[in-house]
């Protein structure tokens, strides 16, 4: 491990919603630190708190308590308007229900991050189309969302949370509402992509063979981390290069990993 300073560094979340008189504790006591490159699961049951962590890692909302470094920079100190700029700038999100903009075609989607954070818009539908090409959307780029299948809706979601080369992907079960088919393929094109561009990536799932494609494994119970594992790189990709389909892969990754159980 090298001593550069990590990415990100989250310090004793804790996330405390209130609705009516109710109080929900979400997050009590999250420490987590990503570095430059990393590929981190999050996994855990419904309700754990993983996309409350995800939210405050993305820096889209602040914690009741405890700190959130991006680099060097205390995102506790910013203003709204400051975190809104460095979230648009540093951060991509993918979401599991793609969200899209219905009234923009696929290379408007594509190129939203760049045309709000005031890139000319030939240059940014330029970066997109190419962008588009990448994820094998390059005959849908003036097709609407609707228009789309599930997993063509997914990579150009993943597609326009690249585009602005973010430090951080934020993924929020991305493959929760694909078939296994296009999970698969979607799974496929995000560990390219995190292989290519080095991008950390952040990502929640409940699903063992979407977990097998990281480098570390976080399991919350909660609103805790309950443990962590580390998988290295290069077992990871033997593993899936051996395998003959994911499910193999994940059996594969279970195992070096001392039988984890299949959710
Ligand atoms: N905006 C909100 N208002 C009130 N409670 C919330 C809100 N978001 C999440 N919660 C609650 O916080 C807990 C953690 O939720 P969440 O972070 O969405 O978990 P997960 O993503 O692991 O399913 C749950 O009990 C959930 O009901
Ligand atoms: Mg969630």
């Amino acid at each position: 491990m090298t001593s550069a300073l990590p990415l990100l560094t989250a310090v004793d979340l804790h996330k405390t919603y209130t609705t009516g008189d109710a109080q929900v504790s979400a997050l009590a006591g999250v420490s987590l630190t990503i570095d430059p490159g990393d590929f981190i699961a999050l996994m855990g049951p419904s309700g754990c708190g993983k996309s409350t962590l995800l939210h405050l890692c993305g820096a889209m909302d602040r914690p009741t308590r405890g700190s959130v470094h991006l680099g060097d920079r205390d995102l506790g100190t910013l203003d709204d308007g400051t975190l809104t700029k460095l979230r648009r700038e540093s951060i991509g999100f993918v979401f599991q229900f793609f969200n899209l903009l219905p009234m923009l075609t696929v290379r408007e989607n594509i190129a939203l991050p760049l045309l709000l954070g005031g890139t000319n818009s030939t240059s940014a539908l330029r970066d997109a189309t190419s962008l588009a090409q990448r994820v094998g959307l390059d005959r849908r780029l003036d097709h609407r969302p609707s228009q789309l299948s599930g997993g063509e809706m997914q990579r150009a979601a993943i597609a326009r949370a690249l585009v602005h080369r973010p430090i951080l992907l934020v993924a929020d079960e991305p493959t929760g509402n694909l078939d296994s088919a296009n999970g698969a393929r979607t799974l496929e094109l995000l560990a390219e992509l995190h292989r290519e561009t080095q991008v950390s990536i952040l990502l929640a799932t409940h699903a063992d063979e979407v977990a097998a494609r990281a480098d570390r494994i976080v399991r919350m119970k909660d609103g805790q981390i309950e443990r962590e594992e580390r998988v290295s790189a290069r077992v990871t990709a033997a593993a899936v290069a051996d395998a003959a389909s994911v499910a193999d892969a994940a059996s594969a990754a279970e195992a070096m990993l001392g039988g984890r159980s299949r959710s």
